[in-house]
């Protein structure tokens, strides 16, 4: 859709435009696209460490800067005002905020409150933050609802809890309403093929698998066969890009139509083994992965899978692409016609 085109269609929040911060990343590109698919303006701010200026549709205004440098979050408020800020930008790499703490709470929580603070001067009354399972810790109970303790086990787990306390006190002193989303695995690829998912260092199983049978890794490693799981291998919850990126797009409408400020889980509801994911990405691909079995990663539950029936009842959300099968098939056809641009 060209700009042109996205000011004549009817905006679910108004006309005034949305800043989205991390645009340039894995779920911030697609969400972009649901924002432009809806007509909705979007403002991307990005630093670019992570993310590349051409995972961004065209129709979307760029701005190059650091969310932790509050002259650069200043600027791109200048051109406000902005209906909301979508909030993706941070660093997502549980063993590296493990390997340097300082980088992690600078990124998540100096920037992150940057953002904030400069979206309060700027008026902004809606927010929509990406959160993660990560808030949780080792699961006492499955699936895990979201008054479930928060005990995260890793500086990245605990930016996250910290950051939804922080907006939950902005809520209720300056009346900025947020909506957390939750997201347990991101997975796939958009199904039309404008987007895809290019973490580097790569630390998903997902993605990781394809590229091994894209011949560009020497075999998938299985951290822990020994979990009290059918197949000894840890359980996740994989839940589509695309989807996810539609339950922003609902946060945003719920928000316009007077939302209060919630925590929302997004997941399937239903996980898959490593093991199962290995197998399924051999039957959609024709090709046979070698596998290398590796003892358990510290912090690594058995089990991670949400329930999500808040985010359905609340937003109305209703996952579409609902099976481990449609998520690889799309990250294979990604893989497929991308991987060759990038590194492993
Ligand atoms: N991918 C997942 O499965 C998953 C799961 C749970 C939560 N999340 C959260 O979702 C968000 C997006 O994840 P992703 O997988 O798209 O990550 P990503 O690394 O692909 O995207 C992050 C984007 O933020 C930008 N960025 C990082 N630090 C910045 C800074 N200081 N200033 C400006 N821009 C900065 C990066 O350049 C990148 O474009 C993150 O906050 C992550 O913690 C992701």
């Amino acid at each position: 859709m060209r700009r042109s085109e996205i000011g004549n269609r009817q905006s679910p929040i108004g006309n005034s435009r949305v800043l989205v911060t991390g645009g340039g990343g894995y779920v911030g590109s697609h969400v972009v696209l649901a924002l432009l698919d809806a007509g909705i303006a979007t403002v991307v701010l990005d630093n670019f460490e992570q993310g590349y200026l051409d995972a961004i549709a065209p129709d979307a205004e760029i701005v190059s800067g650091d969310i932790r440098n509050a002259d650069d979050v200043a600027r791109v408020f200048e051109r406000g005002p902005f209906a909301a800020v979508l909030h993706f930008a941070g660093l997502a790499n549980v063993p590296h905020s493990f390997a340097d703490p300082e980088k992690c709470y600078a990124a998540n929580l100096t920037g992150g409150l940057n953002l904030l603070a400069a979206a309060r001067r700027g008026g902004v009354k809606a927010f929509v933050f990406s959160s993660s399972a990560a808030v949780y810790g080792p699961p006492e109970r499955t699936p895990i609802p979201e008054d479930h303790p928060l005990r995260p086990i890793s500086p990245y787990g605990f930016t996250k809890a910290a950051f939804e306390r922080v907006l939950s006190d902005f809520g209720a002193a300056y009346g900025i309403r947020s909506v957390s989303l939750r997201y347990f695995n991101a997975a796939g690829a958009d199904p039309a093929g404008r987007a895809g998912e290019r973490h580097n260092p790569e630390t998903h199983i997902i993605p990781i698998v394809l590229q091994h049978l894209r011949g560009k890794r020497p075999c998938i490693k299985v951290f822990g066969t020994d979990y009290p799981t059918p197949d000894g291998s840890c359980i996740r919850d994989y839940v589509h890009v695309s989807d996810l990126a539609e339950a922003h797009v609902l946060a945003l409408k719920a928000l316009a139509a007077g939302a209060e400020t919630a925590s929302l889980n997004l997941g399937l509801g239903h996980g898959y083994s490593v093991r199962e994911v290995i197998a399924t990405a051999e039957r959609a691909t024709g090709l046979k992965a070698k596998v290398m079995e590796e003892g358990r990663r510290e912090g690594d539950p058995p089990v991670l899978v949400a329930d999500s029936s808040r985010a359905k009842s609340v937003l109305g959300w209703v996952p579409r692409h609902d099976s481990l099968e449609a998520i690889i098939a799309d990250g294979w056809r990604w893989e497929s016609q991308h991987g060759q641009e990038r590194m492993a």
